[in-house]
């Protein structure tokens, strides 16, 4: 069924206004946009598509595959969004936007939430593409990418970074993102012809708000606070090892200095196609994530280890926040299909993979 379809059989007749928002994968460069540092993500072929139209009754209501059913206040009273619900990611940035007629919408998604793969943002972001369509303003992608970060940390609770709204309005067909978070400048990349990118599940739901994603994020900001730096983007190792004294906040810090050094080493690598060091500094990526920030779980690590064992693959990492999630991998084109076969069968993990092509950004259709 596609997004008409469903607008049909729920509501009846054709929407005004459609957006779809794209999630993401990231490459490497993670926890790193909370210290103001540098991310690797692609937006995917996978995302969030909603439609909407002016409610003739004046009551704003969502139907959506999959999460249920909204119906707002009448006389557009202000909505009672629960934390951490599908209704607060979805209309979270109305407040923000404000003077958004009362509208009806049906959304769908084909991002399966909780796999790391940034459903969240996905759908802060087409809401918003409908909300500022339907009330006629220009919103430039930079202030769309900042107000549903905002929504998302004010409405919905989670104390995220920038990353993922940002590859959902800015992604580019074909190519990965890298970005300094600091001074919000992107640079595309391109991911050899040869090189396919595959999420593969690991079934373990994560859902930031109920991780560790805020208690992390405050070790780590007592880091920078004792380094006297504003955000990590500003330490070198060097000063990090002047924390050796409490191991927590230490091992914290020396997760994302170093990741910031390995999105640039990163970069650098996938221009040249060097899959050996593209490889290496994926797997240093994980055991940082795993050793040091401490937020993969056993069946992430077992995964990667398999992954990485397998002569098709090019590098594999857990991706996204944490806690469960999913692992993105880069492995050889031609070999794609016998890489997912063995590893589905060596963890028994039927159907957990999902082959990607980096996409173009959020639009109104
Ligand atoms: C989540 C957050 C991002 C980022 C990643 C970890 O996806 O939404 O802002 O912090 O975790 O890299």
């Amino acid at each position: 069924m596609n997004i008409h379809e469903l607008f049909e059989s729920t509501l009846g007749g054709e929407p005004t206004w459609v957006a779809h928002a794209p999630g993401r994968i990231n490459l490497i460069g993670e926890h790193t946009d909370y210290h103001e540092g540098f991310v690797f993500p692609a937006a995917i072929n996978h995302g969030v598509t909603v439609a909407a139209r002016v409610s003739p009754s004046g009551i704003s209501r969502v139907f959506s595959q999959g999460w249920g059913e909204w119906h707002g206040d009448k006389e557009g009273g202000k909505a009672v969004l629960p934390p951490h619900s599908w209704q607060a990611y979805a209309l979270g940035t109305v407040e923000l936007i404000g003077g958004v007629p009362p509208l009806e919408m049906v959304a769908m998604s084909d991002l399966p939430a909780g796999a790391g793969l940034s459903s969240s943002a996905a759908t802060e972001v087409a809401f918003s593409l409908v909300f500022t369509a339907a009330k006629g303003m220009e919103m430039d992608p930079l202030a769309r990418a900042k107000l549903c970060q905002r929504s998302e940390n004010e409405v919905v609770g989670v104390p995220c970074g920038l990353m993922d709204q940002f590859a959902s309005v800015f992604g580019q067909a074909d190519h990965a993102l890298h970005i300094d978070i600091r001074t919000t400048s992107i640079t595309p990349t391109p991911i050899p012809a040869a090189w396919s990118l595959i999420a593969l599940q690991s079934g373990e739901h994560h859902q930031l708000g109920d991780s560790g994603y805020p208690l992390w994020r405050r070790q780590s900001e007592e880091g920078a606070r004792r380094l006297g730096v504003p955000f990590l983007r500003d330490a070198t190792l060097a000063q990090v090892e002047s924390l050796r004294g409490d191991d927590l906040v230490y091992r914290r810090c020396r997760h994302i200095v170093s990741e910031n050094l390995r999105v640039s080493a990163f970069r650098e690598a996938l221009i040249a196609g060097d899959a050996d060091r593209v490889g290496e500094l994926m797997l240093a990526s994980h055991a940082s994530m795993r050793d040091d920030y401490e937020i993969t779980t056993p069946r992430l690590d077992l995964m990667v280890e398999v992954g990485s064992n397998h002569p098709a693959c090019i590098g594999i990492r857990m991706t996204g926040g944490g806690f469960g999630g999913a692992c993105v991998a880069l492995v050889w084109k031609a070999r794609e299909a016998e890489f997912i076969r063995d590893f589905e069968l060596e963890l028994n993990l039927p159907g957990n993979a999902m082959p990607l092509r980096p996409s173009a950004g959020a639009r109104v259709l």
